[in-house]
């Protein structure tokens, strides 16, 4: 069986640093924030090249955060996109403002930056792009757009740890960035966690605060907050991991070049990367005429694969909205019933790796071959 994913693979590796580090922060006891907290998120600013990174208890909560330190409330609009896990329409959702699609670029699978500007109206207040499955999105035409019509930036970084864009550092390009340290995350934690980063002192004194009840000092709450601190457990942990993080995305990385190399002329679709962006593979998402079928069959050969994400926001029965019907963001819908993520993870060897593309050109064969000339 080849897994989609193998965090226990990653325990293996860290046994002896990762038990240490837990029996650190029982020794100090600072299991709620504390020491090994301030420690990861001096060492997180450092490596996303930000000057403040606040560790919080989930991605959802720095989405969450960063939307309410940005000032968005009821009445405001926030420009985001249908095809995503759902954590950044939810949290729009939180503080009471709207969230408004614009549909992504089926190569990509990240905001189509040419469709922003006509989702703009005079209530929209911020853009939150999403570096989805690993690669950033188009950061320097949303920039461009923010300033002129005075948004803020949310980047939503749950899936692209040390991706970068131009040079530049995903977390650090928008305003604020919003990580998340879920298990099966590039950087992950031994349950929830996540991280607000940003260049704004101001933003990152909001944060600070509402993370925890709002407090300016204990027990003297100056706003209303929530209790969204990261443990001391996941940041000491985090931090063993954080040390390896560099080496894990290059497997990532050189695990998709090869899936690229031997996909290229098989009956599917790999992943589109832009010029100049590093790419970290949080997931390696093919696309597939008949997906359903290919992943009865990969099952059946003892490939587990996953579908990110079967169904588009605005379809969904939790965030249906008036404004919106089936038909109306179709990249986005076409991509749910073409998408399969195969397994990418960083331990996954080099065997496996052709394993899993042999058993696809198998199950789906080649290309025809008008298809692949005209794709060259
Ligand atoms: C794109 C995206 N945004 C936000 C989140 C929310 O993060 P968390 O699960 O840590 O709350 C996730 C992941 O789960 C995600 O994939």
């Amino acid at each position: 069986m080849i897994p989609i994913l193998d965090l226990a693979a990653q325990y293996r590796e860290l046994k002896s640093e990762i038990d240490a580090a837990i029996a650190r922060v029982f020794e100090s006891s600072q299991f709620v924030l504390g020491k090994e907290t301030a420690a990861f998120e001096e060492e997180f600013a450092a490596y996303c090249g930000v000057r403040h990174a606040l560790g919080v208890s989930s991605g959802t909560g720095a989405l969450h955060l960063a939307l309410l330190a940005a000032g968005i409330g009821p009445g405001d609009e926030v420009i985001t996109v249908p095809f995503t896990f759902f954590a950044p329409t939810a949290t729009i959702g939180y503080v009471g403002a709207t969230p408004v699609y614009v549909d992504i670029d089926p190569r990509t699978f990240n905001m189509d930056v040419r469709r922003i500007e006509a989702a703009i109206t005079e209530r929209t207040r911020a853009i939150l792009p999403v570096h989805l499955y690993g690669q950033p999105a188009d950061m320097d035409p949303i920039l461009d757009i923010a300033r002129r019509h005075k948004l803020v930036v949310i980047e939503d970084v749950a899936q692209a740890h040390g991706a970068e864009y131009r040079g530049r550092r995903t977390g650090g390009i928008g305003d604020i960035g919003c990580f998340s340290f879920y298990p099966s995350k590039n950087l992950g934690a031994a349950g929830e966690g996540g991280m607000v980063t940003t260049n704004n002192s101001e933003y990152a004194r909001k944060v600070r605060m509402l993370r925890s009840w709002g407090e300016e000092s204990r027990y003297y709450p100056v706003m209303k907050g929530y209790n969204y601190r990261l443990q001391g457990i996941q940041a000491a942990i985090l931090r063993v991991k954080l040390r390896k993080l560099e080496p894990w995305t290059e497997a990532r990385r050189a695990h998709a070049a090869a899936y690229d190399r031997l996909l290229e002329d098989v009956d599917v679709i790999c992943p589109g990367t832009m010029d100049d962006v590093r790419h970290v593979y949080c997931l390696y998402t093919i696309q597939a005429d008949d997906r359903d079928g290919l992943q009865k069959r990969l099952e059946a050969a003892g490939i587990q694969t996953a579908v990110h994400y079967p169904l588009p926001i605005h379809l969904m029965p939790a965030y249906s909205d008036a404004r919106y019907k089936l038909g109306d963001f179709p990249a986005a819908e076409a991509c749910a019933r073409s998408v399969l993520s195969i397994p990418v993870f960083e331990h996954l060897s080099a065997a496996q790796v052709e394993q899993v593309a042999n058993e696809i050109s198998q199950l789906v064969g080649k290309k025809h071959q008008e298809t692949v000339s005209s794709r060259r």
